[in-house]
């Protein structure tokens, strides 16, 4: 029908502009909304344009399942928690995806091309790695099971056994189809997931987050093949494509290949601070007013946000004081670093909500040449994203990152609750810095006091 090609060729365009959209925080909302018609339009059409609609009742009862738990559940959940929800569906997407392959194995029988046959094996076979390995993934930032990197024994051994046994029963299943070998195939495909994803830990599993989710896009266009469904491939691809560069970005944000990310733990030594806790080191920590007073008397102030801001939805105070501050002839900018908090962009969607102009926001590279000229670097709720140990201690989680050059502006301040290590669970040194001040407390509360001491000056 020739409506239904042209809506398809709306809808394939209508994912693109929404990629495009989502390229910038300005046309970010629009893209995203953009991109949610296009996926809407896309499912009504299939009820039209497919002439002999089989199992309606049973389609029309996943929709609604999908929706009940899908709705609330994207409602409810906090922006720190984000990634994990990415995970889940993804991982859904990846299984669904298999399990089409699989109906669609049964049914086809050996009446098909190759080609048709090795595209459903591929779906097979990405598809329920990608579920297994979001599941884990999902597991680890819930914190439901450890977020460190684990590694079984022998784990080096049996993973690429795994994988050879996965791709050998996917290669025989190409040559002589055989139900029994599918199910082979399904099993491995499953457990190589979770052995893929279990090595990697800490500030990784975002990345593997990505890659798992070009994982799925690319099983997801194979079954477009398999099912003949054009916009199943245009999307498909977009999310491989999109997902595989959003892997490599935030790789290189952390300042090592993709390979050191996978496999890393297998070669890892143990690191030093992996038990990191607050030895009985002396810090100096200040009062709301030491810090006004810094602040206010400072020529130029750089505020470096992390994952505590969000925690402490402390955006809007953080743009209140630098308000204050730029009142009073202050140089005010906000360093950006492209991992802080928990997801990309984490901080620019944060202070975008709180109406803080984007001239004011400095990519890592932009900022760093500038702490050496700053008074105060205001460290609000980041610990990784300016930890030195990322530049000197090779047994560091996080290790060869490049990280915000905090450590070199005159003064330091740093709002957090307590000595407790972020993310990646190790020490920073900066905090017993003899330039550094810490005020102790959640950071809405302790910006509130800045606030209310810097208008009392
Ligand atoms: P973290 O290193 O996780 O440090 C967060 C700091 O915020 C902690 O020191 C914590 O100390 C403090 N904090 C928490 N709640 C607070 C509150 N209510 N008020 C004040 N302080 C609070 O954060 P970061 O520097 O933004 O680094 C991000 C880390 O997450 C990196 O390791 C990164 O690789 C990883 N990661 C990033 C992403 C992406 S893509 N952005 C995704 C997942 C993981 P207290 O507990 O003492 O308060």
């Amino acid at each position: 029908m020739v409506w239904s090609r042209l809506l398809e060729l709306a809808t394939a365009v209508g994912f693109i502009l929404a990629l495009k959209g989502l390229s910038a925080p300005k046309t970010a909302r629009n893209g995203n909304l953009i991109g949610a018609f296009a996926a809407l339009v896309a499912t009504i059409a299939i009820f039209f344009s497919v002439s002999e609609l089989k199992n309606l009742p049973l389609i029309i009862a996943a929709i609604t399942l999908g929706v009940l738990i899908g709705y609330p559940a994207a409602r409810k959940v906090q922006m720190t928690q984000m990634p994990q929800m990415v995970a889940l569906f993804n991982g859904v997407g990846g299984g669904a995806a298999a399990l089409v392959a699989v109906i669609e194995y049964l049914a086809i029988g050996e009446e098909t091309t190759t080609l048709a046959l090795a595209a459903t094996v591929f779906t097979v076979l990405i598809g329920s790695v990608s579920f297994t390995g979001s599941i884990v993934t999902f597991l680890k930032l819930q914190e439901l099971m450890t977020s460190r990197p684990v590694v079984i024994p022998l784990g080096i051994v049996i993973t690429p056994l795994v994988a050879l046994g996965a791709l050998a029963s996917a290669v025989m299943l190409i040559i002589t189809p055989a139900q029994s070998t599918l199910f082979v195939l399904l099993g491995l495909s499953l457990l190589l997931g979770i052995l893929f994803v279990l090595p990697v830990g800490g500030a990784d599993v975002p990345i593997v987050i990505s890659l798992l989710n070009a994982f799925t896009g690319l099983s997801v266009a194979a079954s477009g093949y398999v099912l003949s469904n054009v916009l199943l491939i245009v999307a498909g691809t977009l999310v491989g494509a999109s997902g595989t560069l959003l892997t490599q970005l935030m790789a290189n944000a952390m300042g090592r290949p993709l390979t050191g990310t996978l496999f890393g733990a297998f070669t890892a030594k143990k690191s030093d601070g992996a038990n990191a806790s607050a030895e009985n080191r002396p810090v100096k920590s200040g009062a709301p007013q030491d810090i006004a007073i810094m602040l206010g008397y400072a020529h130029k102030v750089i505020f470096v946000p992390g994952y505590g801001l969000a925690v402490a939805q402390a955006q809007s105070t953080l743009r209140e004081l630098a308000d204050l501050l730029i009142a009073r002839g202050i140089e005010v900018e906000y360093a950006i670093h492209p991992v802080a908090g928990r997801m990309p962009g984490h901080m620019n969607v944060l202070l975008a909500e709180a109406q803080v102009p984007y001239e004011q926001l400095k990519e890592m590279d932009e900022i760093n040449p500038e702490f050496p000229s700053a008074s105060v670097a205001l460290v609000v709720g980041a610990n990784d994203v300016v930890n030195p140990a990322a530049r000197s201690d090779k047994s560091a989680p996080i290790y060869g990152m490049p990280i915000l050059d905090v450590d070199q502006a005159e003064q330091i301040v740093f709002l957090k609750r307590s000595m407790r290590p972020g993310f990646a669970g190790i020490e920073n040194e900066l905090l017993f810095d003899p330039k550094t001040t810490l005020l102790f407390g959640d950071a809405k509360d302790s910006l509130t006091k800045v606030v209310a001491a810097l208008k009392a000056l």
